[in-house]
């Protein structure tokens, strides 16, 4: 661990949190998360923030940049701590993540349009904004991984995402402090969880009122079959609900062709 640009005290003060960690580098916080589970146990949520990752991982096994100026974390939750029911698990923790993204930078964007693309990022002006990796492991303990491209520039990013990503500094035109966007983002964040408690169905509810994806045509690749179909929305429980020629048919895990 190093000294870090975030306030750390302010994060521990402010929001849920109970223990927060801060690397300069690591290959992934969601597998710094994995491993704090696999050792001595501590107050939870765990917020593992790194700088820099050279393994950020995506969802599908995919690669995540961390550009630098982003924002990389990792929250390693108790599920039963926050009252959350085994069948809200993913894909509703997903997107419960995915709104409080979208309420954090939405108020930052001056009405450009920001959205979610089920089941797992957040896409502003056309470009992805953020993404959301969600581990369950073993003994039921949850990973909530959440890359935000804040104050990275799309200059220093691989050629082939530069046309499919974008960051609050190009939408905006200025630098956001990094704090402020945590703590905003873990106060969202902890009222959404709290939701998926209380009323999991707002959480699909609210995820389909944000979701940018209504109307459109979608091909999902479900293992070795691919289906299109109109996609309707997202139901209650999470579900990508897509009209096809026999009817409607819900979906709960799948990767959507770019
Ligand atoms: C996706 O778009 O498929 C999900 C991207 C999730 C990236 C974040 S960055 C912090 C956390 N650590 C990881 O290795 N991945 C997630």
């Amino acid at each position: 661990m190093t000294s870090s640009p975030l306030d750390i005290d302010q994060i521990l003060r402010e929001t849920f949190i109970a223990r927060a960690e801060y690397h300069l580098m690591l290959r992934s916080t969601n597998d710094r998360a994995a491993q704090c589970a696999a050792e001595a146990p501590g107050p939870l949520p765990l917020l593992v923030v790194a700088e820099m990752q050279t393994a950020g991982r995506g969802r599908g096994g995919r690669h995540w940049w961390t550009g630098r100026g982003s924002l990389a974390v990792s929250l390693l939750l108790d599920p039963q701590q926050l009252g959350i029911q085994q069948r809200s698990q993913s894909p509703l923790v997903t997107l419960a993540a995915a709104v409080a993204i979208v309420e954090t930078v939405a108020p930052l964007l001056r009405g450009e349009p920001v959205g979610i693309h089920w089941p797992n990022d957040v896409v502003a002006t056309g470009g992805k904004l953020a993404g959301i990796l969600v581990e369950v492991l073993p003994d039921g303990q949850l990973i909530v991984g959440i890359g935000v491209n804040t104050n990275n520039s799309l200059a220093d990013a691989p050629p082939e995402l530069r046309g499919m990503a974008t960051t609050l500094l190009e939408l905006t035109g200025r630098e956001h402090d990094q704090t402020t966007l945590l703590v905003t983002l873990l106060e969202h964040l902890e009222s959404a969880l709290r939701q998926l408690e209380s009323a999991p169905e707002q959480i699909g509810a609210r995820a389909d009122a944000m979701c940018l994806q209504h109307d459109c045509t979608l091909t999902l690749q479900l293992g070795n079959q691919s289906i299109t179909g109109r996609c309707v929305g997202i139901a209650a429980d999470g579900a990508l609900v897509l009209e096809m020629p026999h009817g409607r048919r819900a979906f709960y895990s799948g990767v959507l062709q770019p």
